[in-house]
Protein backbone atom coordinates (compact mmCIF):
# COMPACT_ATOMS: atom_id res chain seq x y z
CA UNK A 1 0.00 0.00 0.00
CA UNK A 2 1.10 3.40 -0.87
CA UNK A 3 1.63 6.14 2.29
CA UNK A 4 -0.80 8.79 1.44
CA UNK A 5 1.63 11.63 1.62
CA UNK A 6 3.53 10.18 -1.98
CA UNK A 7 0.03 8.99 -3.44
CA UNK A 8 0.46 8.03 -7.40
CA UNK A 9 -3.50 8.82 -7.41
CA UNK A 10 -4.91 11.93 -8.18
CA UNK A 11 -7.90 13.42 -6.78
CA UNK A 12 -8.45 16.93 -7.74
CA UNK A 13 -12.60 17.80 -6.75
CA UNK A 14 -12.21 20.66 -8.93
CA UNK A 15 -11.30 19.29 -12.08
CA UNK A 16 -14.46 18.79 -13.93
CA UNK A 17 -13.03 15.83 -16.47
CA UNK A 18 -12.13 13.86 -13.34
CA UNK A 19 -15.50 14.63 -11.74
CA UNK A 20 -17.48 13.74 -14.74
CA UNK A 21 -16.68 10.07 -14.17
CA UNK A 22 -14.65 9.68 -10.34
CA UNK A 23 -16.14 5.99 -10.02
CA UNK A 24 -12.34 4.07 -11.79
CA UNK A 25 -10.54 7.06 -9.24
CA UNK A 26 -12.64 6.36 -6.76
CA UNK A 27 -11.83 2.58 -6.83
CA UNK A 28 -7.80 3.28 -6.95
CA UNK A 29 -8.29 5.17 -4.30
CA UNK A 30 -10.48 2.32 -1.78
CA UNK A 31 -7.64 -0.09 -2.72
CA UNK A 32 -4.63 1.82 -3.17
CA UNK A 33 -4.40 4.94 -0.93
CA UNK A 34 -7.51 4.41 1.50
CA UNK A 35 -6.02 6.90 3.82
CA UNK A 36 -5.18 9.78 0.54
CA UNK A 37 -3.37 13.22 1.17
CA UNK A 38 -3.93 15.89 -1.81
CA UNK A 39 -0.83 18.52 -1.20
CA UNK A 40 -2.26 20.67 -3.74
CA UNK A 41 -5.18 21.85 -1.92
CA UNK A 42 -4.11 20.07 1.41
CA UNK A 43 -7.04 17.55 2.09
CA UNK A 44 -6.83 13.83 3.13
CA UNK A 45 -9.56 11.18 2.39
CA UNK A 46 -11.15 8.53 3.36
CA UNK A 47 -13.15 6.26 0.48
CA UNK A 48 -13.81 2.22 2.21
CA UNK A 49 -17.44 2.16 3.33
CA UNK A 50 -16.01 1.25 6.65
CA UNK A 51 -13.90 4.40 7.03
CA UNK A 52 -16.43 6.95 5.88
CA UNK A 53 -19.18 5.29 7.85
CA UNK A 54 -16.63 5.54 11.22
CA UNK A 55 -15.36 9.13 10.85
CA UNK A 56 -18.99 10.45 10.08
CA UNK A 57 -20.42 8.92 13.22
CA UNK A 58 -17.10 10.29 14.85
CA UNK A 59 -17.86 14.34 15.31
CA UNK A 60 -15.72 14.90 17.77
CA UNK A 61 -12.71 13.78 16.35
CA UNK A 62 -14.26 14.88 12.70
CA UNK A 63 -16.17 18.32 13.78
CA UNK A 64 -18.82 20.28 11.35
CA UNK A 65 -17.84 23.47 13.32
CA UNK A 66 -15.88 25.18 11.02
CA UNK A 67 -18.26 23.68 7.60
CA UNK A 68 -18.84 20.53 5.75
CA UNK A 69 -17.26 21.79 2.65
CA UNK A 70 -13.14 21.99 1.63
CA UNK A 71 -13.59 25.74 0.59
CA UNK A 72 -15.28 26.68 3.67
CA UNK A 73 -13.39 25.03 6.18
CA UNK A 74 -10.14 26.64 4.71
CA UNK A 75 -11.54 29.69 5.00
CA UNK A 76 -11.99 29.79 8.27
CA UNK A 77 -15.87 32.00 7.96
CA UNK A 78 -18.13 32.54 11.03
CA UNK A 79 -20.95 30.76 10.78
CA UNK A 80 -24.48 32.33 11.57
CA UNK A 81 -26.43 30.76 14.64
CA UNK A 82 -28.77 27.94 13.70
CA UNK A 83 -26.88 26.57 10.73
CA UNK A 84 -27.03 23.13 11.90
CA UNK A 85 -25.15 21.90 8.75
CA UNK A 86 -22.22 23.46 10.17
CA UNK A 87 -22.42 22.94 14.17
CA UNK A 88 -21.85 20.35 16.28
CA UNK A 89 -23.87 18.52 19.26
CA UNK A 90 -24.71 19.86 21.90
CA UNK A 91 -25.80 23.31 20.16
CA UNK A 92 -26.33 21.06 16.76
CA UNK A 93 -28.79 18.77 18.97
CA UNK A 94 -31.15 21.82 20.13
CA UNK A 95 -31.37 23.30 16.70
CA UNK A 96 -32.13 19.86 15.12
CA UNK A 97 -34.64 19.33 17.40
CA UNK A 98 -36.51 22.67 16.55
CA UNK A 99 -36.32 21.97 13.22
CA UNK A 100 -37.14 18.40 13.08
CA UNK A 101 -40.54 19.42 13.64
CA UNK A 102 -41.08 20.40 10.07
CA UNK A 103 -40.02 16.64 9.42
CA UNK A 104 -42.26 14.32 11.09
CA UNK A 105 -43.73 11.27 9.16
CA UNK A 106 -46.86 12.32 9.65
CA UNK A 107 -45.89 15.99 8.16
CA UNK A 108 -44.10 14.55 5.29
CA UNK A 109 -46.61 12.13 4.20
CA UNK A 110 -49.12 14.37 3.78
CA UNK A 111 -47.32 16.04 1.11
CA UNK A 112 -47.67 13.40 -1.20
CA UNK A 113 -50.92 14.42 -2.55
CA UNK A 114 -49.36 17.68 -3.44
CA UNK A 115 -46.08 16.71 -4.86
CA UNK A 116 -48.20 14.27 -7.19
CA UNK A 117 -49.57 17.75 -7.95
CA UNK A 118 -46.76 19.49 -8.91
CA UNK A 119 -45.08 16.60 -11.10
CA UNK A 120 -48.54 16.58 -12.96
CA UNK A 121 -48.10 20.18 -13.36
CA UNK A 122 -44.62 19.66 -15.11
CA UNK A 123 -45.31 16.71 -16.52
CA UNK A 124 -49.10 16.98 -18.45
CA UNK A 125 -47.86 19.67 -20.88
CA UNK A 126 -45.13 17.71 -22.20
CA UNK A 127 -47.11 14.61 -23.25
CA UNK A 128 -47.32 14.59 -27.29
CA UNK A 129 -43.57 17.05 -28.06
CA UNK A 130 -41.96 13.75 -27.91
CA UNK A 131 -39.07 15.79 -25.88
CA UNK A 132 -38.38 15.81 -22.05
CA UNK A 133 -35.60 17.39 -20.10
CA UNK A 134 -35.68 15.43 -16.82
CA UNK A 135 -33.82 18.18 -15.19
CA UNK A 136 -35.47 21.83 -16.36
CA UNK A 137 -38.66 20.16 -16.93
CA UNK A 138 -39.33 18.95 -13.64
CA UNK A 139 -36.10 18.11 -11.40
CA UNK A 140 -35.48 21.54 -10.81
CA UNK A 141 -39.00 22.58 -10.30
CA UNK A 142 -40.86 20.50 -7.95
CA UNK A 143 -38.48 19.95 -5.09
CA UNK A 144 -38.18 23.81 -4.71
CA UNK A 145 -41.99 23.61 -4.75
CA UNK A 146 -42.48 21.19 -2.65
CA UNK A 147 -39.91 22.84 -0.54
CA UNK A 148 -41.44 26.19 -0.76
CA UNK A 149 -44.71 24.92 0.59
CA UNK A 150 -43.56 22.76 3.47
CA UNK A 151 -42.51 26.45 4.35
CA UNK A 152 -44.94 28.19 3.61
CA UNK A 153 -43.55 30.63 1.01
CA UNK A 154 -45.92 31.91 -1.41
CA UNK A 155 -45.97 30.56 -5.31
CA UNK A 156 -44.79 33.79 -6.85
CA UNK A 157 -41.60 34.04 -4.94
CA UNK A 158 -39.98 30.56 -5.05
CA UNK A 159 -38.11 31.06 -8.55
CA UNK A 160 -36.13 33.71 -7.05
CA UNK A 161 -35.11 31.75 -3.96
CA UNK A 162 -34.18 28.46 -5.69
CA UNK A 163 -31.96 30.79 -7.99
CA UNK A 164 -31.16 32.33 -5.25
CA UNK A 165 -29.69 29.50 -3.31
CA UNK A 166 -27.78 27.52 -6.37
CA UNK A 167 -26.25 30.61 -6.94
CA UNK A 168 -24.89 30.21 -3.68
CA UNK A 169 -23.73 26.72 -4.07
CA UNK A 170 -22.43 27.21 -7.66
CA UNK A 171 -18.62 26.98 -8.69
CA UNK A 172 -17.31 27.80 -11.63
CA UNK A 173 -15.80 24.92 -13.56
CA UNK A 174 -12.91 23.96 -12.55
CA UNK A 175 -12.62 26.61 -9.59
CA UNK A 176 -13.43 26.24 -6.12
CA UNK A 177 -16.41 27.51 -4.38
CA UNK A 178 -16.37 31.49 -4.04
CA UNK A 179 -16.66 32.06 -0.08
CA UNK A 180 -15.71 35.88 -0.05
CA UNK A 181 -19.00 36.69 -0.20
CA UNK A 182 -19.16 34.84 3.47
CA UNK A 183 -22.09 32.99 4.67
CA UNK A 184 -24.70 35.83 4.08
CA UNK A 185 -27.88 34.23 4.80
CA UNK A 186 -29.52 37.36 2.35
CA UNK A 187 -32.51 38.56 2.78
CA UNK A 188 -35.20 37.18 0.55
CA UNK A 189 -36.87 35.10 3.44
CA UNK A 190 -36.93 37.62 5.69
CA UNK A 191 -40.39 39.38 4.22
CA UNK A 192 -41.65 36.51 4.55
CA UNK A 193 -40.80 35.85 8.14
CA UNK A 194 -42.18 39.25 9.13
CA UNK A 195 -45.68 38.86 7.17
CA UNK A 196 -45.58 35.43 8.63
CA UNK A 197 -45.26 36.80 11.98
CA UNK A 198 -48.25 39.27 11.80
CA UNK A 199 -49.99 36.57 9.97
CA UNK A 200 -50.01 33.44 12.14
CA UNK A 201 -51.35 30.38 10.10
CA UNK A 202 -51.31 26.40 11.29
CA UNK A 203 -47.93 26.22 9.25
CA UNK A 204 -44.13 25.42 10.40
CA UNK A 205 -43.14 28.97 10.35
CA UNK A 206 -45.69 29.90 12.59
CA UNK A 207 -44.38 27.39 14.85
CA UNK A 208 -40.85 27.80 14.58
CA UNK A 209 -41.88 31.52 15.34
CA UNK A 210 -43.22 30.77 18.54
CA UNK A 211 -41.60 27.44 19.74
CA UNK A 212 -39.98 28.28 22.87
CA UNK A 213 -36.65 26.46 23.87
CA UNK A 214 -34.03 26.12 25.93
CA UNK A 215 -31.12 26.84 24.15
CA UNK A 216 -27.26 25.45 24.86
CA UNK A 217 -26.57 27.99 28.01
CA UNK A 218 -29.95 26.89 29.44
CA UNK A 219 -31.89 29.88 28.80
CA UNK A 220 -35.49 29.65 27.95
CA UNK A 221 -36.39 31.18 25.33
CA UNK A 222 -37.69 31.92 21.21
CA UNK A 223 -35.98 31.58 18.22
CA UNK A 224 -34.48 34.80 16.86
CA UNK A 225 -35.40 36.08 14.14
CA UNK A 226 -31.77 35.70 12.49
CA UNK A 227 -31.92 32.13 13.67
CA UNK A 228 -35.08 31.45 11.70
CA UNK A 229 -33.89 32.88 8.66
CA UNK A 230 -30.28 30.69 8.54
CA UNK A 231 -32.76 27.48 9.23
CA UNK A 232 -34.68 28.64 6.21
CA UNK A 233 -31.69 28.96 3.76
CA UNK A 234 -30.10 25.19 5.32
CA UNK A 235 -33.45 23.90 4.48
CA UNK A 236 -33.64 25.33 1.04
CA UNK A 237 -30.11 25.19 0.28
CA UNK A 238 -29.77 20.96 1.62
CA UNK A 239 -33.29 20.05 -0.29
CA UNK A 240 -33.35 21.84 -3.39
CA UNK A 241 -30.10 21.20 -5.77
CA UNK A 242 -29.50 17.63 -4.28
CA UNK A 243 -33.46 16.33 -5.19
CA UNK A 244 -32.61 18.05 -8.51
CA UNK A 245 -30.07 15.68 -9.42
CA UNK A 246 -31.35 12.37 -7.96
CA UNK A 247 -34.13 13.34 -10.95
CA UNK A 248 -31.75 13.81 -13.29
CA UNK A 249 -29.54 10.72 -12.58
CA UNK A 250 -32.72 9.06 -12.79
CA UNK A 251 -33.28 9.65 -16.33
CA UNK A 252 -29.36 9.10 -17.33
CA UNK A 253 -29.30 5.63 -15.32
CA UNK A 254 -32.37 4.43 -16.39
CA UNK A 255 -31.79 4.97 -19.62
CA UNK A 256 -28.77 2.94 -19.65
CA UNK A 257 -30.46 0.07 -18.00
CA UNK A 258 -33.60 -0.03 -20.51
CA UNK A 259 -34.64 -3.53 -18.77
CA UNK A 260 -35.03 -2.36 -15.55
CA UNK A 261 -36.55 1.05 -16.54
CA UNK A 262 -39.18 -1.48 -18.08
CA UNK A 263 -39.57 -3.32 -14.91
CA UNK A 264 -40.43 -0.81 -13.20
CA UNK A 265 -42.99 0.91 -15.95
CA UNK A 266 -44.64 -2.70 -15.64
CA UNK A 267 -44.62 -3.10 -11.64
CA UNK A 268 -44.47 0.60 -10.30
CA UNK A 269 -44.02 -1.59 -6.45
CA UNK A 270 -40.41 -1.73 -7.24
CA UNK A 271 -39.79 1.90 -7.70
CA UNK A 272 -38.42 2.64 -3.68
CA UNK A 273 -35.99 -0.30 -4.53
CA UNK A 274 -35.19 1.37 -7.46
CA UNK A 275 -34.58 4.99 -5.96
CA UNK A 276 -32.33 3.48 -3.53
CA UNK A 277 -30.42 1.65 -5.64
CA UNK A 278 -30.02 5.32 -7.69
CA UNK A 279 -29.07 7.07 -4.34
CA UNK A 280 -26.05 4.79 -3.79
CA UNK A 281 -25.03 4.10 -7.23
CA UNK A 282 -24.88 7.93 -8.27
CA UNK A 283 -24.86 9.86 -5.02
CA UNK A 284 -25.79 13.00 -5.76
CA UNK A 285 -23.68 14.33 -2.38
CA UNK A 286 -20.40 12.89 -3.30
CA UNK A 287 -18.28 14.26 -0.48
CA UNK A 288 -18.47 16.08 2.78
CA UNK A 289 -16.20 17.18 4.84
CA UNK A 290 -14.63 17.67 8.66
CA UNK A 291 -12.44 19.42 10.52
CA UNK A 292 -9.94 17.17 12.68
CA UNK A 293 -10.10 18.05 16.16
CA UNK A 294 -7.28 16.05 17.20
CA UNK A 295 -4.34 13.91 15.78
CA UNK A 296 -6.19 10.47 14.85
CA UNK A 297 -4.45 7.32 13.67
CA UNK A 298 -5.88 5.71 10.47
CA UNK A 299 -4.30 2.73 8.06
CA UNK A 300 -1.02 3.08 10.24
CA UNK A 301 -0.90 6.72 9.48
CA UNK A 302 -1.35 10.00 12.02
CA UNK A 303 -4.22 12.55 10.47
CA UNK A 304 -2.85 15.78 12.53
CA UNK A 305 -4.93 18.07 14.28
CA UNK A 306 -6.10 20.91 12.28
CA UNK A 307 -6.05 19.43 8.71
CA UNK A 308 -9.61 18.58 6.80
CA UNK A 309 -10.92 15.13 5.78
CA UNK A 310 -12.86 14.52 3.07
CA UNK A 311 -15.47 11.58 3.03
CA UNK A 312 -15.44 10.49 0.07
CA UNK A 313 -19.90 9.32 0.06
CA UNK A 314 -19.36 8.49 -4.06
CA UNK A 315 -16.48 5.91 -3.39
CA UNK A 316 -17.52 4.35 -0.57
CA UNK A 317 -21.08 4.03 -1.68
CA UNK A 318 -19.56 1.31 -4.45
CA UNK A 319 -17.53 0.00 -1.82
CA UNK A 320 -17.74 -4.04 -2.50
CA UNK A 321 -16.65 -4.65 0.89
CA UNK A 322 -20.19 -3.43 1.64
CA UNK A 323 -22.38 -4.31 -1.61
CA UNK A 324 -20.29 -6.88 -3.08
CA UNK A 325 -18.43 -7.89 -5.95
CA UNK A 326 -21.08 -6.17 -8.22
CA UNK A 327 -21.09 -2.56 -6.55
CA UNK A 328 -20.28 -1.12 -9.35
CA UNK A 329 -23.08 -2.02 -11.74
CA UNK A 330 -26.48 -0.89 -11.25
CA UNK A 331 -29.54 -2.99 -9.87
CA UNK A 332 -32.67 -2.37 -8.46
CA UNK A 333 -32.78 -5.76 -7.06
CA UNK A 334 -29.77 -5.47 -4.93
CA UNK A 335 -30.20 -6.70 -1.50
CA UNK A 336 -30.92 -3.62 0.80
CA UNK A 337 -27.36 -2.72 2.83
CA UNK A 338 -27.21 0.68 4.42
CA UNK A 339 -25.35 3.57 1.66
CA UNK A 340 -24.15 6.62 2.98
CA UNK A 341 -25.75 8.94 0.53
CA UNK A 342 -27.73 11.20 3.62
CA UNK A 343 -24.80 10.77 5.88
CA UNK A 344 -24.89 8.75 9.09
CA UNK A 345 -24.35 9.83 12.71
CA UNK A 346 -25.74 13.22 14.25
CA UNK A 347 -26.24 15.13 10.64
CA UNK A 348 -27.82 12.15 9.16
CA UNK A 349 -30.11 14.31 6.54
CA UNK A 350 -33.09 15.55 8.17
CA UNK A 351 -35.18 15.84 4.71
CA UNK A 352 -34.19 11.58 3.67
CA UNK A 353 -37.78 10.90 3.88
CA UNK A 354 -38.84 13.58 1.98
CA UNK A 355 -36.29 13.18 -0.61
CA UNK A 356 -37.21 9.67 -1.06
CA UNK A 357 -40.84 10.33 -1.29
CA UNK A 358 -40.28 13.25 -3.79
CA UNK A 359 -37.66 10.50 -6.02
CA UNK A 360 -40.84 7.63 -5.96
CA UNK A 361 -43.44 9.83 -6.83
CA UNK A 362 -41.69 11.60 -9.49
CA UNK A 363 -40.33 8.34 -10.99
CA UNK A 364 -44.03 6.86 -11.04
CA UNK A 365 -45.56 10.33 -12.77
CA UNK A 366 -42.75 9.96 -15.34
CA UNK A 367 -43.36 6.12 -15.70
CA UNK A 368 -47.09 6.60 -15.81
CA UNK A 369 -46.83 9.17 -19.30
CA UNK A 370 -42.93 7.86 -21.06
CA UNK A 371 -42.46 4.22 -20.38
CA UNK A 372 -39.69 4.43 -22.71
CA UNK A 373 -36.89 7.25 -23.26
CA UNK A 374 -33.57 7.68 -24.76
CA UNK A 375 -31.01 10.50 -23.19
CA UNK A 376 -29.46 12.76 -26.15
CA UNK A 377 -25.94 12.92 -24.00
CA UNK A 378 -24.42 15.20 -26.47
CA UNK A 379 -26.23 18.05 -25.08
CA UNK A 380 -26.93 16.92 -21.69
CA UNK A 381 -25.08 19.77 -19.09
CA UNK A 382 -22.87 18.54 -15.85
CA UNK A 383 -23.65 21.19 -13.15
CA UNK A 384 -19.84 22.33 -12.60
CA UNK A 385 -20.82 22.66 -8.39
CA UNK A 386 -17.93 20.84 -6.28
CA UNK A 387 -20.38 20.29 -3.75
CA UNK A 388 -23.10 18.48 -5.79
CA UNK A 389 -22.71 16.34 -8.20
CA UNK A 390 -25.28 16.05 -11.19
CA UNK A 391 -27.16 17.01 -13.82
CA UNK A 392 -28.05 20.67 -15.40
CA UNK A 393 -29.75 19.64 -17.71
CA UNK A 394 -30.82 16.00 -19.09
CA UNK A 395 -33.01 15.93 -22.61
CA UNK A 396 -34.69 13.05 -23.28
CA UNK A 397 -36.40 11.66 -26.59
CA UNK A 398 -39.29 10.08 -24.79
CA UNK A 399 -42.55 7.87 -26.07
C1 LIG B 1 -31.44 13.23 -2.77
C2 LIG B 1 -31.59 14.26 -1.98
C3 LIG B 1 -30.72 14.59 -0.80
C4 LIG B 1 -29.43 14.20 -0.52
C5 LIG B 1 -28.50 13.33 -1.35
C6 LIG B 1 -29.08 14.80 0.76
C7 LIG B 1 -27.86 14.63 1.39
C8 LIG B 1 -27.55 15.13 2.64
C9 LIG B 1 -26.31 14.87 3.33
C10 LIG B 1 -25.16 14.04 2.80
C11 LIG B 1 -26.38 15.51 4.54
C12 LIG B 1 -25.37 15.47 5.67
C13 LIG B 1 -24.24 16.43 5.55
C14 LIG B 1 -23.20 16.17 6.59
O1 LIG B 1 -23.12 15.07 7.19
O2 LIG B 1 -22.40 17.08 6.79
C15 LIG B 1 -27.66 16.19 4.59
C16 LIG B 1 -28.09 16.96 5.65
C17 LIG B 1 -29.27 17.67 5.64
N1 LIG B 1 -30.28 17.60 4.71
FE1 LIG B 1 -30.26 16.46 3.02
N2 LIG B 1 -30.14 15.52 1.21
C18 LIG B 1 -31.16 15.42 0.31
C19 LIG B 1 -32.42 15.98 0.40
C20 LIG B 1 -32.83 16.80 1.41
C21 LIG B 1 -34.14 17.42 1.50
C22 LIG B 1 -35.27 17.22 0.49
C23 LIG B 1 -34.13 18.22 2.62
C24 LIG B 1 -35.20 19.10 3.18
C25 LIG B 1 -36.16 19.64 2.54
C26 LIG B 1 -32.83 18.06 3.26
C27 LIG B 1 -32.46 18.68 4.42
C28 LIG B 1 -31.28 18.45 5.09
C29 LIG B 1 -30.92 19.11 6.33
C30 LIG B 1 -31.77 20.13 7.09
C31 LIG B 1 -29.66 18.62 6.68
C32 LIG B 1 -28.83 19.00 7.91
C33 LIG B 1 -29.01 17.98 8.99
C34 LIG B 1 -28.07 18.21 10.16
O3 LIG B 1 -27.02 18.86 10.00
O4 LIG B 1 -28.39 17.73 11.26
N3 LIG B 1 -32.09 17.20 2.50
N4 LIG B 1 -28.36 15.92 3.44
Amino acid sequence: MTTSTESHVRFDPYDVDLIADPYPMFARLREEVPLYYNSEYDFYAVSRFADVNKALVDNATFSSARGAILELIKANLDIPSGMLIFEDPPIHDVHRKLLSRMFTPRKINALEPMIREFCVQSLDPIVGTGHFDFVTDLGAQMPMKTISALLGIPEDDQVFVRDHVNAQLRTEAGKPMDHTKGLSVGDMFEAYIDWRADNPSDDIMTELLNVEFVDDKGVTRRLTREEILVYLNVVAGAGNETTTRLIGWAGKVLAEHPDQRRELAQNPALIPQAIEELLRYEPPAPHISRYVTRDVDIHDQTVPEGSVMMMLIGAACRDSRQFGPDADSFNIHRASRPHLTFSVGAHFCLGAALARLEGRIALEEILKRFPEWEVDMANAKLSPTSTVRGWETMPALVS
